[in-house]
């Protein structure tokens, strides 16, 4: 009795993990079998690789095929490899793929019902109310707080980058800084946030949409901007001052750039440092090709849909997006493990296709927080060059190696460097 029972457990078992597993194979997509249980991702179950690595390894196996399929575990995964169904997929259809691989957990979960992970036209509401905040005039208002920031970061420094635990406790009341979190609160003030539906994929038609605004829904916001906008931005800082210090060429052109921005600005940094610093800003871009802080950006199908050349999808699928894949692809960017920031400088930054360089995602769902975290990594590396030269610690390794498992690219072995003092850095110590 006990041995069917455990063979009718076992037979369950095994249907309810493969019973996916020929969803390609009908639909005559071009993939790889899945191995029992781990699919196609095994290398980032059995953390061998980072997911970016995974996905780049995939692709490269179908050379050319505008889209493929994989299995993520039991889970089949649509992965689009070429610029024009990217560019269907989150921009031009955005309506049917507008999720983010979670839809089904945002109801059980209230930290996710955040900017990032929720969908539909809850999404859409909160993405209407929180876009006024990244305007140019928005920004240009705010930029005194990331100059605060700034001196408090060189004094920092000075004291030898102690690192302090400061928490800055705020009532809940309109500061007049007009930030972020003074958006947030002033919905809870109002109760509630207005905005419009998604557009319906076939009638386009868009109706109002109220949420209220409940603790969870504002705290869950919160959440969001600190994970999405700290980690993302301190990363991408961490690799720009590696490579910075890897390349003598390139740290001494930075270098002459910081200096003259300085002497031209009276020692203050501005609100418009981006573009008149073009190369620091090009080794920026180069940085986050190289090292995309998302190496996939997740969308999720909201309803069944029909890819252009005839194959049905159903609603539910997972969509990978290769970010690492394309932005390594010699296709696209020739010598690809070269870093080389003149790749976004002048006319052959212009020769780029957007659907091939997307650190921050593209289509109505892109990083909304993008020109403000380039605002914010330009005045820290400001600071952070104005007074010292960088080399690379020892043992520090020229090629860096990525976490598997880590939902971000990030280093296995740290980035270790050694911050020297250079020559005159006095003249350049911020006005006050
Ligand atoms: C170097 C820094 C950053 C990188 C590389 C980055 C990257 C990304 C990427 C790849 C996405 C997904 C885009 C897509 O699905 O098409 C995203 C979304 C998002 N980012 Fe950023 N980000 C950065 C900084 C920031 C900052 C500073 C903030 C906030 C102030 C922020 C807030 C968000 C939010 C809220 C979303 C979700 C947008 C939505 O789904 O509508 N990010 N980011």
């Amino acid at each position: 009795m006990f041995l069917y029972l455990l063979i009718t457990l076992l037979v369950l078992l095994y249907y309810v993990i493969t019973r996916k597993y020929n969803y390609w194979k009908d639909r005559k997509v071009p993939h790889k079998p899945p191995t029992f249980l781990l699919g196609n991702y095994g290398d980032m179950y059995l953390q061998k690789k980072s997911l970016g690595e995974i996905l780049q390894d995939y692709c490269n196996e179908f050379p050319n095929e505008k889209f493929i399929g994989a299995f993520q575990a039991t889970e089949p995964v649509l992965i689009p490899k070429d610029p024009e169904i990217i560019k269907l997929i989150v921009t031009k259809d955005f309506a049917s793929f507008n999720g983010r691989l979670i839809s089904d957990h945002i109801h059980k979960e209230p930290a996710s019902s955040n900017l990032f992970s929720t969908y539909g036209d809850s999404w859409r509401v909160l993405r209407q109310n929180m876009s006024p905040l990244f305007s140019s005039a928005k920004m240009k208002n705010m930029f005194h707080l990331i100059d605060k920031c700034a001196h408090r970061f060189e004094e920092m420094l000075d004291r030898e980058t102690q690192i302090s635990n400061f928490l800055e406790v705020r009532e809940y009341k309109h500061s007049g800084r007009n930030d972020f979190v003074d958006l947030v609160m002033s919905w809870k003030t109002s109760k509630q946030i207005v905005g419009d539906s998604i557009p319906n994929s076939k009638t386009r038609e868009v109706k109002k949409v109220s949420l209220e605004a409940t603790d969870n829904l504002l705290v869950a916001q919160c959440i969001v901007f600190f994970a999405a906008g700290f980690e993302t931005s301190s990363t991408t800082l961490g690799y720009t001052l590696y490579e910075i210090a890897k390349s003598e060429e390139i740290q001494k052109r930075v270098l002459e750039e910081v200096d003259s921005y300085l002497a031209r600005h009276d020692n203050k940094v501005n609100f418009d440092c981006i573009s008149d610093l073009p190369y620091l800003d090009a080794v920026i871009d180069e940085t986050l090709r190289y090292y995309p802080v998302l190496g996939m950006i997740p969308r999720e199908l909201m309803e069944d849909y029909t890819m252009p050349d005839g194959t049905k999808l159903d609603k539910g699928m997972r969509v990978h997006v290769p970010v690492y894949y394309l932005h390594h692809n010699p296709e696209f960017y020739p010598e690809p493990e070269v870093f080389r920031p003149e790749r976004f400088l002048r006319e052959e930054k212009k020769k780029i296709n957007p659907y091939v360089y997307l650190p921050f995602g593209e289509g109505p769902r892109f990083c909304i927080g993008m020109r403000f975290a380039k605002m914010q990594m330009m005045t820290g590396l400001i600071t952070i060059l104005k007074k010292y030269r960088l080399e690379l610690a020892d043992g520090m390794p020229k090629k860096l190696k990525f976490r598997a498992l880590s939902g971000i690219t990030r280093s296995i072995d740290g980035i270790m460097l050694k911050f020297i003092e250079r020559e005159g850095w006095e003249k350049r110590v911020f006005a006050k």
